[in-house]
């Protein structure tokens, strides 16, 4: 049988011969500065695939400016914009003037249908406004008690562990990055589905087994070999990939086994729902089925029209591959950051105490609400700094719809002189560097670079001129994107790593596990991957050594 790379490999000669005939496609202003390509094959992707996440744009902006040209696989050129003005600009465009790249939608539809990530222009407005209220600030709110007690029940699992494995110190070495998964995974069944996963306890439920199938291996350092058939899976015409799911491949089999069975599972609980719903009129359950199935829209006699049970299934489906990895790797990031800074972690460990109590005055079983959260500015601070420096998608891809012209916050110098705005004509590649934005000095300060949440506690660091403006959803960070795509579910995001950070903090002190251990942020296409520097295989990386807090402070 034809594997998947076989296939590719085929597709991408075709598209390495495709691209030859059609000879030189420069759309960009030509002056436009940027680094030499090392080869028409490779051209500069193997420096961004295999350097640190957003390393190789940081060395190309301080040498080129914060807007530049480079060169992907085959003569693909990529304008990338670290510009305020200009970011801003592309996100806002978004469903209209600055859409997914074509290819890449049709591999997204074979994961999560036409959903709202897929959809484009009206009928993406349409899906926004029927799912909001599954993501409304009342309903948000509602569930940090559903995340503090899920997060509790890792708590109880670490102090087991630490009377049984631990030291005489009573210090436990863990890997942090394997819980945190299941913490997110445990956290997103019970708030997407109601159900009760049982994963910090070591079970494996049906549901959660279909949906990990969903989610692809690990795209660290690929080899060069790799890239060359990752760009050329772009190339693949679009048609082609929207019949893939048509083809009898090894992988394609698995993936649609997974989704049956996380089909049929979904389908008896939404069925207990409706069931439920027509004698109760109104179901008090914290979960998306539950908001959804009550959801609807108005049809023409002003009857309430409910959503069907696949759009249910596939929407949630796509909360599930949007949400699971990149809250876990934000999570991680934010206690490898509190591990390496004691007194961060000090100061906050303080501030939660004041709040929450202490663990010998309060078990969190119960969880703990939104009202006490926002009681903890530094709390607010960490994750907000956690967000901003290790932002967990680095990076958005766009694609010109049509001719148009960036605007820039700052003129940028070319080999001609200057620029105030840059010429783009239709289908070219943009990428917006979110960690650029998040970075900018002229915003963030001279040490940009470092993670000090301490900034965040400065009342000037909210007023930014709107010049400096991103366009971000949420505290002018680039990183939930912004626009009318801008990330749905930040709220909920920023809500669920706030809870799991307090009450991982509340009660254990933690500290890198090995004195020597350096972060290294793998940066796959676009996503950003805590990982031991120089060490990039096998997944994300936190390893704690942890041990009970004393209350006492
Ligand atoms: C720290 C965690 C998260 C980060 C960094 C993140 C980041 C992003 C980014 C950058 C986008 C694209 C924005 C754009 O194109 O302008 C996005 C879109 C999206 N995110 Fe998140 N996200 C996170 C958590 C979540 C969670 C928890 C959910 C759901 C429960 C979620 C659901 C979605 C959906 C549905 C979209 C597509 C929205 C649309 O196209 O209209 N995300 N996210
Ligand atoms: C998600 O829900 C919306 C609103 O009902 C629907 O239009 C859309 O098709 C659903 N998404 C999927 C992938 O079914
Ligand atoms: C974190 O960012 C949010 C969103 O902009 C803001 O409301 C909040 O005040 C920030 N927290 C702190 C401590 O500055
Ligand atoms: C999070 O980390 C995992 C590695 O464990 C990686 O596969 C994934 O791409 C990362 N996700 C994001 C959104 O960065």
């Amino acid at each position: 049988m034809l594997s998947f790379w076989a296939l590719t490999a085929l597709l991408a000669v075709a598209a390495w011969i495709w691209l030859r005939l059609k000879g030189p496609r420069s759309r960009l202003p030509p002056d436009l500065r940027g680094p030499t390509p090392a080869s028409w094959i490779l051209g500069n992707q193997p420096e961004v695939v295999l350097s640190e996440a957003g390393e190789a744009n940081r060395r190309w902006k301080a040498q080129y400016g914060a807007v530049y040209k480079y060169y992907g696989c085959f003569g693909d050129e990529y304008l990338v914009l670290n510009d305020a003005n200009a970011v801003q600009h592309v996100l806002k465009g978004q469903t209209t003037s600055y859409l997914l790249d074509k290819s890449l939608r049709e591999f997204l539809r074979l994961v999560t249908g036409e959903g709202l990530i897929w959809a484009d222009e009206a009928d993406h407005a349409r899906q926004r406004r029927l799912l909001s209220p599954a993501f409304n600030t009342p309903f948000i709110k509602s569930l940090a008690p559903t995340f503090a007690a899920c997060a509790f029940r890792l708590v109880t699992q670490w102090n087991q562990r630490i009377e049984t494995e631990g030291d005489d110190k009573g210090g436990w070495d863990v890997e942090a990055y394997h819980w945190m998964e299941l913490l997110t995974m445990e956290s997103l069944g019970l708030t997407a589905f109601g159900v009760k996963f049982g994963s910090l306890e070591g079970n494996q439920h049906p549901l959660q087994t279909a949906y990990t199938g969903l989610i692809g291996s690990a795209y660290s350092h690929p080899s060069k070999l790799s890239i060359a058939l990752g760009a050329a899976v772009l190339h693949i015409p679009a048609f082609i990939v929207h019949h893939l799911q048509k083809l009898p491949l090894p992988g394609i089999s698995k993936f649609k086994e997974a989704q049956r069975v996380g089909r049929k599972f979904a389908d008896e609980l939404m069925a207990k729902k409706r069931r439920l719903l027509e004698t109760n009129h109104v179901l008090q359950d914290r979960d998306f089925i539950t908001v959804l199935v009550q959801a609807g829209e108005k049809n023409q006699k002003g009857k309430l029209e409910s959503m069907p049970d696949e759009e249910i299934y596939n929407n949630l489906t796509t909360f599930w591959v949007a949400g699971f990895e990149t809250a876990t790797n934000a999570s991680s990031f934010a206690l490898i950051e509190l591990a390496r800074n004691p007194d961060m972690q000090q100061r906050l460990a303080s501030e939660l105490i004041g709040i929450l109590g202490g663990a010998a005055d309060r078990d969190l079983s119960d969880g703990f609400s939104t009202d006490e959260v926002e009681q903890m500015p530094y709390l607010e601070a960490v994750v907000n700094e956690t967000l901003r420096c290790h932002g967990p998608i680095h990076s958005g891809l766009f694609r010109a719809a049509g001719d148009d012209l960036i605007p820039l916050s700052n003129p940028i110098t070319t080999r001609d002189g200057k620029l105030n705005s840059i010429r783009v004509q239709a289908g070219q590649s943009i990428i917006c560097s979110f960690d650029g934005c998040n970075r900018w000095e002229e915003v963030w300060g001279p040490d940009a670079d470092q993670f000090r949440p301490e900034r965040w506690l400065r009342a000037e660091a909210k007023e930014i001129e709107p010049d400096k403006q991103c366009g971000g959803v949420y505290a002018n960070l680039a990183t939930f994107g912004g626009g009318p795509k801008a990330c749905i579910g930040y709220r909920f995001a920023v809500l669920e790593v706030s809870v799991f950070i307090a009450a991982i903090i509340r009660d254990f002190e933690i500290a890198l596990s090995r004195p020597d251990w350096e972060l290294g942020r793998d940066g796959s296409y676009i996503g950003t991957i805590p990982m031991e520097r120089g060490r990039w295989q096998g997944g994300g990386r936190c390893p704690l050594r942890v041990r009970r807090r004393r209350s006492v402070m």
